[in-house]
C-alpha cells in the first residue's frame, strides 16, 4: 500500500490557484470561510497535521502544538511571527517560516503615506470638509508638518526600514535611524542614513516611524517617557505591531498638544482600537493594511508555500525553507 501523504492543515482561505501547489505533495484540509479559531480549534486542527499554513490572526502556541505529535512546519504568511511562539515551536522541534523580502516595498509606500497623511493632516482634513465645516479658503486652515527638508528618524531599519529611507531621499529628508546593531557603512550610504542611539532618534525625529518587530522586550518601547522626549511639533507613524507602543500615554500626548499627530495601522488589541485614539482628531488610523496590495498578498501566500514545501522535505529546496525564522531582528 502506497505511504499516506503528509497532511496539511491551511487556516484561512488565502489564493486558491497559489495553494494548490500543496496539493502536489500533501493532503490539504481548507478552511472555506475567513475564521478567527479559538484556540482549541486550532488545537484540533494540529492534532493530526504534518504542517500548517497560517497567516497573523492565528496564535501558535504551546497549548496549541501540546497533542501535535506529527507536526514538523509551521509556515507564516507575514513578515511578522509573534503571533506563533517561536520557543514553543523550537522546544517541539517544529520549523517556523515567515515571508521577508517580497513585502518590502509595498509596505514601505505605505508607511511612508501613513506618515505623510498624518503630518499633511489628511484625514483630519477630509472629515472636516465631508462634516461641512469648511466655509472657503482659509489662509490659517488645517496648517500641518513639513516633509521636504526635515528629519525622519526610523526605528528598526531592517528592508522595509531601509526602504522608507531610500523614499525619504527623493523628499530630501535628513535619515536618522536607531537599529540594535548598526547597518555596515555601505547600506547606510546607499541609504543616506545615519545611526544615533534610541533616546536622541526620539528627541532629533521631526517624523518617527516603526518598523522593528515587536518580542515582549520591546513591549511598549514608546511609553510616556519616550513619548516625553519627542518634538512637540513631531509625528509618530507605526507599520509594526501595536504592542509597541502604549497607546495610553501616546492618547494623552496628543491630546495634550505633547504631539503633533501620528499615524497608525497596527494596535495592541486589534481589531479593537483603543477607544482615546478613536476620539483623537489628530490620528490616522487605518486597519492592519500595510502590506495590502494584491500582488504583495499573493506573493506572500507563494512564499510561504515555498517554505512549507521545503520545510516538510519535498520541492527543489527540500529541507531548506527559502525564509526560516531566525531570532527577531529588524523586518
Ligand atoms: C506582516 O507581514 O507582518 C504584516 O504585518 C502583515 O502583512
Amino acid at each position: 500500500m502506497a505511504e499516506p501523504r503528509p497532511r496539511v492543515w491551511v487556516s484561512q482561505p488565502l489564493y486558491a490557484d497559489i495553494e494548490a501547489r500543496l496539493d502536489e505533495w500533501f493532503e490539504v484540509t481548507r478552511t472555506p470561510r475567513i475564521t478567527d479559531h479559538a484556540p482549541d480549534a486550532i488545537a484540533a486542527a494540529l492534532a493530526d497535521a504534518d504542517g500548517a499554513l497560517v497567516t497573523l490572526n492565528d496564535r501558535i502556541g504551546a497549548a496549541e502544538v501540546a497533542g501535535a505529535k506529527r507536526l514538523c512546519a509551521v509556515a507564516n504568511v507575514g513578515v511578522g511571527y509573534n503571533n506563533l511562539d517561536v520557543d514553543a515551536l523550537a522546544a517541539r522541534g517544529i520549523v517556523a517560516t515567515n515571508t521577508p523580502g517580497v513585502l518590502t516595498e509595498t509596505t514601505a509606500d505605505f508607511g511612508f503615506a501613513l506618515m505623510m497623511a498624518a503630518a499633511r493632516r489628511i484625514t483630519e482634513a477630509e472629515h472636516w470638509l465631508r462634516a461641512g465645516r469648511w466655509q472657503g479658503w482659509g489662509f490659517h486652515q488645517l496648517l500641518g508638518a513639513e516633509i521636504h527638508g526635515s528629519t525622519l528618524g526610523i526605528l528598526g531599519m531592517g528592508r522595509i526600514g531601509q526602504g522608507i529611507a531610500r523614499r525619504a531621499r527623493g523628499f530630501g529628508m535628513r535619515v536618522l535611524y536607531h537599529n540594535r546593531n548598526r547597518l555596515p557603512e555601505a547600506v547606510e550610504r546607499d541609504c543616506a542614513a545615519a545611526w544615533l542611539e534610541r533616546e536622541a532618534l526620539f528627541a532629533e525625529a521631526d517624523h518617527l516611524v516603526l518598523v522593528l518587530p515587536y518580542t515582549p522586550a520591546n513591549h511598549h518601547i514608546v511609553d510616556a517617557a519616550a513619548l516625553a522626549r519627542m518634538k512637540p511639533t513631531a509625528t509618530l507613524t507605526s507599520i509594526a505591531r501595536g504592542g509597541l507602543i502604549d497607546e495610553d500615554a501616546l492618547a494623552d500626548a496628543l491630546q495634550a498638544g505633547r504631539l503633533a499627530a501620528a499615524g497608525l495601522d497596527v494596535f495592541e488589541g486589534e481589531p479593537a482600537v483603543n477607544p482615546r485614539l478613536l476620539a483623537c482628531r489628530n490620528v490616522v488610523l487605518t486597519p492592519h493594511i500595510a502590506s495590502a496590495s494584491l500582488p504583495t498578498r499573493r506573493a506572500m501566500v507563494s512564499l510561504a508555500v515555498d517554505n512549507l514545501v521545503a520545510a516538510m522535505g519535498f520541492g527543489p529546496d527540500a529541507g531548506r525553507p527559502p525564509s526560516l525564522v531566525t531570532p527577531p531582528t529588524a523586518t
